[in-house]
């Protein structure tokens, strides 16, 4: 016998019709009710990480996941972070522009011996990102130059930014009326970040600044958990230079002690090694007491690596000499 068709008599008629026709309704909607569910326990299973990091507000990204990579976890703190436009604004362009053409000489006070650091962060940027604390950035010529030695570089630059203003001797060649901006630090900031863009175009979105003074303008990537911050690579110290020489040595110990104890692994850098010999005492003293060694570039950049950590073997020709506590006190 065929199928009995819907609409017709026989169909209203027969009660076997009626019990198929119910049957099918309810094996519809039980499979519709699965369906349901499935897509559910999908949206609640983590999507790739890109999309997390690019596209989801950062405090979700940090909730959703901790094995997250060093660049993808630099991503969601800078998105953290984001306070100031990239820049400055479009009435200040002409300036910034004229200051970076006509006075290219106060954005910086050079490189000596920045090449062994550069060699450093080359080594470090091989896999992942490298993330570097800069602490003093001034108008961003070294941050920039961190920037340039890989793509893999990130920079979280620390500094006030209320240096220099109007009547720092670096700008005795300024016209007048382009120099009452300076010191503000928005003005400065901005200023930094544009000759940054102009000398690493396209880096603006691998460094985040952090506008006070170090320690305390670096909280936010402290206080943020262990698990999901990114972990400072390179500590690159250029800033904190104090007239009274126990200040400035103090303030220099407990930054590298600091920074030592949140990132066990950090290389420690900075400019400055000719400032005196109890400071270059303090840092080869330091390294000794932690299985490290000071490498010093044009009597100026200094850095501190372990000599056992197979990653920087490719380096040892462009680092020279260690130095020698009696070297160091000389
Ligand atoms: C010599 S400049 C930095 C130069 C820059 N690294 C370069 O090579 O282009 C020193 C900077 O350190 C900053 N500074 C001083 N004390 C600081 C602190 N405690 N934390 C962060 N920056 C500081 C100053 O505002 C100044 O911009």
């Amino acid at each position: 016998m065929g199928a009995i068709k819907r609409h017709t008599p026989e169909f209203r008629r027969s009660p076997i019709a009626y019990a198929k026709y119910l049957m099918l309704i309810v094996i519809m909607v039980a499979l519709a009710y699965k369906t349901l569910q499935a897509d559910n326990n999908f949206a609640g299973s983590p999507p790739e990480l890109d999309f997390i990091v690019e596209d989801l507000p950062s405090q979700t990204a940090l909730a959703i996941d901790s094995s997250l990579t060093q660049r993808q976890k630099f991503e969601v703190f800078r998105q953290s972070q984001e306070v100031s436009p990239w820049g400055g604004s479009a009435t200040d362009a002409p300036l910034f522009e004229r200051l970076c053409r006509k006075h290219s000489d106060i954005f910086g006070f050079g490189h000596g011996g920045r090449d062994i650091t550069d060699g450093i962060i080359r080594e470090l940027a091989k896999n992942d990102a490298v993330v570097i604390m800069e602490v003093g950035v001034w108008l961003g010529q070294s941050t920039a130059r961190w920037l340039n030695v890989h793509p893999n570089v990130r920079v979280i630059a620390v500094d006030p930014f209320s240096a220099p203003n109007g009547t720092h001797k670096k700008l005795s060649k300024v016209a007048e009326e382009d120099k009452v901006s300076f010191g503000q630090p928005e003005f400065n900031r901005a200023l930094a970040q544009f000759a940054i863009s102009k000398a690493a175009p396209g880096a603006h979105d691998r460094v985040v600044f952090e506008t006070g003074l170090y320690p305390q303008a670096a909280q936010p990537l402290f206080q943020a958990s262990k698990d999901e911050r990114p972990a400072v690579d390179l500590f690159y110290l250029d800033g904190g230079k104090r007239t009274d020489t126990d200040a400035h040595l103090n303030f220099v110990e407990e930054t590298i002690r600091g920074i030592v104890s949140e990132f066990p692994d950090v290389i420690l850098s900075g400019d400055d090694w000719g400032f005196s010999k109890r400071f270059r005492s303090l840092i080869v003293e330091f390294a000794e007491g932690r299985n490290r060694s000071v490498y010093v570039g044009e009597a100026r950049t200094w850095i501190m690596i372990n000599d056992q950590d197979p990653r920087f073997s490719n380096a040892q020709s462009l680092l020279g000499k260690k130095v020698a506590l009696s070297v160091a006190r000389q």
